[in-house]
C-alpha cells in the first residue's frame, strides 16, 4: 500500500474516531491526578439531595466549582450535567447506570439561543419540535419521563386553570380533580409564584418512576 494512502486511512480512522467515538466510560480517569472527578460530582449531588431534591441548576454550578478546585480547566460542564443527572436519578430511586464522558463545551452560551418547546404546545407540535433536533417520538417520550421529579411555576400553566385560550374558564379537557388541586396550589391573581410538582402522585413526586407516564395515560 502506498505510504500516502496509509496516511489517509489512518487520518480517516482518527478523524472518524474523534467525531464518532470520542465519548467513553471513565474518560477522566487519571486526567486529574489522584482525584476522581465522578466521585466529586457524586458527593456534591448527594449533599444537595439531602437538603432539597427539587432545587434546580445551581447544583451544576456547585459541582463545577468543586471539580475546578482540584482540577482546573479539564472537565466540561456538559459532562458534569450528564454525571450529576445520573447521580440525581440514582439518589431518587431511578437505578444506577454508567455514563460516557468526553464532551466539549460550546464556545458560546447565550440565553437568547435557548430553543425549548413551550409548555402549552400540542402533542403534534411537540413531536415536530423534537424532530427538528433530530429526536424521534421514542426519544421524546423518554425525555418527557424526566417530569417524574421536579416542579413547575404556576405562571407556566395558570392560564389552563382560569383563562384557557382566552375563554375565561379552565381547559375543558382537564381532569376536574387535578383542576381543583392545582387551583388550590395556584390561586388566581396571587402575587406569589408558587410551584407545583410535575408528578402529582402523592408519594412519588420526588421518586424517579413511571408514575408521570401512568398519570398521563389515565387522563387520556
Ligand atoms: C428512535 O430512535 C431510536 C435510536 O435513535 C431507535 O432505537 C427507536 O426505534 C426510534 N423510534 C422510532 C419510533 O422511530
Ligand atoms: C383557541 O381559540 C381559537 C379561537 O377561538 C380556536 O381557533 C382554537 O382552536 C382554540 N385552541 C384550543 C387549543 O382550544
Ligand atoms: C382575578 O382578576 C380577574 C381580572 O381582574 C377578576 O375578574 C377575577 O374576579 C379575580 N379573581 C379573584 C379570585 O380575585
Ligand atoms: C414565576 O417564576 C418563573 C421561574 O422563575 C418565572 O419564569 C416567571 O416569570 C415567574 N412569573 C411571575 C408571574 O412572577
Amino acid at each position: 500500500m502506498p505510504r500516502f494512502s496509509l496516511t489517509l486511512v489512518l487520518a480517516f480512522f482518527f478523524f472518524k474516531s474523534y467525531c464518532f467515538g470520542a465519548l467513553q466510560y471513565g474518560f477522566y480517569d487519571g486526567k486529574c491526578g489522584s482525584s476522581d472527578v465522578e466521585d466529586i460530582v457524586h458527593g456534591v449531588v448527594n449533599s444537595w439531595c439531602n437538603i432539597d431534591p427539587t432545587r434546580g441548576f445551581d447544583v451544576i454550578d456547585d459541582a463545577k466549582a468543586a471539580v475546578e478546585a482540584v482540577c482546573p480547566g479539564v472537565v466540561s460542564c456538559a459532562d458534569i450535567i450528564v454525571m450529576a443527572t445520573r447521580d440525581a436519578v440514582s439518589f431518587s430511586g431511578g437505578g444506577t447506570y454508567n455514563v460516557q464522558t468526553g464532551r466539549r463545551d460550546g464556545l458560546v452560551s447565550l440565553a437568547s439561543n435557548v430553543d425549548l418547546p413551550p409548555p402549552f404546545i400540542s402533542v403534534s407540535d411537540s413531536i415536530a419540535a423534537f424532530a427538528a433536533k433530530g429526536l424521534n417520538v421514542t426519544d421524546m417520550v423518554y425525555l418527557f419521563g424526566g417530569h417524574t421529579v421536579g416542579v413547575a411555576h404556576c405562571s407556566n400553566f395558570q392560564d389552563r386553570l382560569y383563562n384557557f385560550n382566552q375563554t375565561g374558564g379552565p381547559d375543558p379537557a382537564m381532569d376536574s380533580l387535578l383542576l381543583t388541586t392545582l387551583r388550590l396550589r395556584c390561586p388566581q391573581n396571587s402575587s406569589v409564584n408558587n410551584t407545583a410538582n410535575l408528578d402529582q402522585g402523592l408519594l412519588s413526586s420526588t421518586v424517579v418512576d413511571t408514575s408521570f407516564h401512568q398519570q398521563r395515560h389515565s387522563s387520556d
